[in-house]
């Protein structure tokens, strides 16, 4: 079944890729997103593999309650060091070059996870993966957003959630072979290591890859080497449309200072807020409470161990096959109706997961069905749609520092709701913890619909002047 889905979905993309009459070479340009889209896949697989792990790294370590909490934080810590940097980084040396770095720091991560004998030592390379994470979670759909043509961007930059998702899915899958292949006593002692180890492989094969992609045309155009990005970008829009890219692109730099603190004015704040706001929302609305937790969320409902395993792998397919249909909408319907639809829907469940816990009633499938409707409304909307709005709703010039700005609010998220879910489970209770999720999916819902601008089908240089004119007309 999942096979089926699988290359249903590959047919989709091609089939919506085709587009022989605009000039636009979507072969090429669809190589090379899918190319940084293996970003994701690191990024997919770095958030499940603990999950199989930990189990097993409790007993052989002898971790408390606390180090369990770090062995999976310590990831998004890193994460949130690699965010930071990558703007500054990559807005200095390029997209390409500090991609490459991070993928060298993901196969160090992987590997140094694998074979350290004391639980510090596994910290430490956890966290150089995780900036290597840090890095490719901003870089990759914010290189895509800026190598795709405009039509076609959502899509290309949703790959990378595509792949993300996908990672998170076949790790489900590793894990549990790897558990699999030997006795308990050698899960405890090596089965962990293989889980972190593997990790290497799409790290070797994401470096090799990216020397085989270009450079974005628009960071080289920000340097002042145009007759490099000229090539590029005819090779993406055909030549006569790719001098007009040149033209506007080169335009759109002349209006901007360059500066970090034009983000802070009318106009351009805005901006900024939006993508800081939906970052946050995006991870305050608890996904990865269900991502991180779930065997546990299903154990609550009575499940047994082997039923909530099924049941977590469960939640990896709907969260990929919704993932498939987003990547179908994106363009068709645009950013804003995915994110109104899919938050308002994702309201409603976690309400009915809140009642279903507060009244007793989870015995029965109820909370399973709601749950993977949650994810499914997650998948379909905030999952890919914020990260294409992250990469696309900031200027030329600054979209490095303010894309990273952004993803490190995300990560800081990520990191409160994942330490705050265990202890408010136990304080507050399953009903009002899911219910605070669903406040926060309410307010993304409002949120939306009143300050979110629809970016469909809009160059990124139009999008810039969205903000300027708002701002004009305001004042
Ligand atoms: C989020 C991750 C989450 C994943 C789940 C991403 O868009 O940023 O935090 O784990 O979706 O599919």
């Amino acid at each position: 079944m999942t096979r089926l889905v699988q290359l249903k979905g590959v047919k989709l993309v091609e089939a919506s890729l085709q587009s022989p009459k605009d000039g636009v070479s979507m072969k090429f340009v669809t190589l090379v997103s899918i190319v940084a889209a293996l970003g994701g896949l690191l990024f997919g697989f770095d958030t499940a593999v603990v999950s199989g792990a930990v189990g097993f790294m409790e007993e052989r370590f002898h971790l408390s309650e606390l180090q369990v909490g770090w062995a999976v934080s310590s990831l998004i810590v890193g994460c949130i060091v690699g965010a930071a940097m990558s703007g500054v980084a990559s807005d200095r040396f390029g997209r390409k070059k500090v991609l490459i770095f991070a993928a060298i720091l993901f196969i160090i991560g992987s590997i140094g996870s694998a074979i350290p004998d004391t639980f510090t030592g596994y910290i430490i390379a956890r966290m150089i993966g995780g900036i290597g994470i840090g890095f490719t979670s901003t870089l990759c759909p914010l290189y895509n957003a800026e190598i795709a043509p405009a039509k076609y961007r959502g899509r290309l930059v949703a790959f990378n959630q595509f792949a993300t998702v996908t990672g998170i899915f076949l790790t489900y899958f590793i894990n549990s072979g790897i558990a699999g292949y030997g006795d308990h006593a050698w899960d405890i002692e090596n089965g962990w290591r293989w889980m972190f180890g593997v990790g290497a492989i799409p790290g070797v094969l994401f470096l090799i890859l990216l020397f085989f992609v270009p450079e974005s045309p628009r960071w080289l155009i920000k340097q002042g080497r145009p007759a490099e990005a000229l090539p590029i970008l005819i090779r993406i829009h055909g030549e006569e449309a790719a001098k007009q890219e040149v033209h506007d692109i080169k335009a759109s730099f002349s209006q901007e200072s360059g500066s970090l603190r034009q983000l802070f004015k009318p106009g351009l704040r805005l901006a900024l807020i939006v993508g800081v706001v939906l970052a946050i929302l995006q991870q305050v609305t608890g996904i990865n409470a269900v991502m991180y937790y779930a065997p546990e969320i299903f154990k609550a409902t009575g499940a047994g161990t082997n039923a909530s395993l099924y049941q977590t792998i469960l939640v990896g397919f709907i969260n990929f096959a919704f993932t498939i249909l987003s990547l179908w909408l994106i363009d068709k319907v645009g950013r804003k109706a995915l994110l109104l639809v899919g938050s308002a829907s994702m309201t409603i469940c976690l309400l009915a997961i809140g009642i279903a816990f507060h009244t007793g009633h989870t015995s029965g499938p109820l909370v399973l069905i709601f749950i993977l409707l949650y994810v499914a409304s997650f998948a379909v909307s905030l999952g890919p749609v914020v990260w294409v709005i992250l990469a696309e709703i900031f200027p030329n010039r600054i979209r490095g520092r303010a894309t990273a700005i952004a993803s490190m609010a995300l990560w800081a998220a990520d990191y409160v709701v994942s330490q705050s879910f265990p202890p408010m489970l136990s304080s507050f209770g399953a009903a009002s913890t899911f219910w605070l999720f669903g406040a926060m999916s309410l307010i993304t819902v409002l949120f939306t619909w009143r300050v979110v601008p629809e970016t469909k089908g809009k160059s990124l240089e139009e999008i810039e002047s969205l903000w300027t004119q708002g701002a004009r007309k305001s004042s």
